[in-house]
């Protein structure tokens, strides 16, 4: 949002939740009073609550439960993130947008976000759920200067920042994990998912876009029938709203330095705070390929690439570069 409306909204968060007159907003922004009048109806059409007419003066007493680059961005403690929002109510998938904002030169750091997406991606083609007003649909283009090779691990970087994020917002339970290589469970569900997609000259990242959505406040029982029993929101876990505007600030702020981190010193610089949360290393799984593949293993840990290290029943020891993994007992 921009021009009056911005500047309308701007004047009354400043009054601190106090009434102020036409005539003061009309001379602050230096528009008629039948223009303050117009600004406020179209910011109340944006869901804002504004109490007041032209003859008492306005009053902000709500703000509305989306994803505004606005909102998001009071009080955003980033330097590089999220500094330019591209915001949509519905959209087919963030990730699309963003690639196209990558691939048109868009900066490191721009966001796109939504509040439903009528074709979520996720990986290996399959789609991911993303119902309106409820969650966090975003994604981030990133121009970080590494190989092709080195990406994977920006995906591990983001679950942390992810899994740190919900840390914080449930106040440090204790069941936070993060299931290589791209999903964030809380209690053994998934909570969240995250997609990469590249672009590429030869061996060099040209860009990145981050795809990463978490299920914040939609009812475990809203999932459609084939996710329900693996799948979870962080209100469905903890019985209590979260605040979407609250999140996904956390959020950029944890990617931005979590991200800082992998550029400087690599997966090694994110390697404890990943391993504090993987709960699979020296567990049995298996690992489906994309081919239908399975695996069979002890999960090692890590490599400096992103891989899994899997020993296999053989006694050797194989790298995992993708696939989807479960714990051996599960059913795939
Ligand atoms: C997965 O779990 O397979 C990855 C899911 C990634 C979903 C996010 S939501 C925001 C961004 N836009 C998309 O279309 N996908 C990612």
């Amino acid at each position: 949002m921009t021009g009056g409306p911005a500047r309308i909204l701007d004047a009354l968060r400043r009054a601190g939740g106090q009434t102020c007159s036409g005539e003061v907003l009309s001379s602050q922004i230096g528009v008629s009073r039948a223009q303050v009048w117009k600004h406020v109806e179209s910011l109340r059409a944006r869901g804002y609550t504004i109490d007041g007419d032209p003859g008492g003066g306005y009053r902000l007493s709500g703000v509305p439960d989306r994803l505004y680059a606005e909102e998001i961005q009071i009080g955003l403690e980033t330097s590089w993130l999220a500094k330019e929002i591209h915001y949509f109510e519905t959209v087919d998938s963030t990730n699309r947008v963003a690639l196209e904002l990558a691939r048109s030169g868009s900066s490191h750091g721009t966001t796109v976000v939504a509040d439903q997406q009528t074709a979520g991606r996720g990986r290996l083609g399959r789609s991911f759920f993303s119902p309106p007003a409820a969650n966090l649909y975003t994604s981030i283009v990133l121009r970080p200067r590494i190989h092709t090779a080195e990406a994977p691990t920006w995906i591990l970087a983001a679950a942390v920042s992810v899994a740190q994020t919900i840390e914080q917002t449930l106040g440090k339970p204790r069941d936070v994990a993060i299931k290589w290589p791209n999903d964030v469970l809380l209690g053994g569900l998934k909570t969240s998912g995250i997609l990469m997609e590249l672009g590429a000259e030869a061996t060099r990242v040209d860009f990145l876009v981050l795809g990463i959505g978490v299920n914040l406040n939609i009812d475990r029982n809203q999932f459609p029938a084939e996710f329900r029993d693996r799948a979870t929101s962080l209100a469905s876990h903890s019985g209590r709203p979260v605040d979407r505007l609250a999140f996904a600030r956390s959020l950029y702020v944890n990617l931005e330095s979590t991200l800082d981190v992998c550029a400087e010193r690599g997966f090694e610089g994110v390697r404890a705070d990943f391993d504090a949360r993987f709960q699979m290393r020296g567990q049995s799984v298996s690992v489906f390929g994309l081919d239908g593949s399975e695996l069979r293993g002890i999960a090692l840990g890590i490599d400096d690439d992103g891989a899994l290290r899997l020993q296999l029943e053989s006694g050797d020891v194989t790298r995992v570069i993708a696939g989807d993994v479960t714990l051996a007992k599960e059913s795939h």
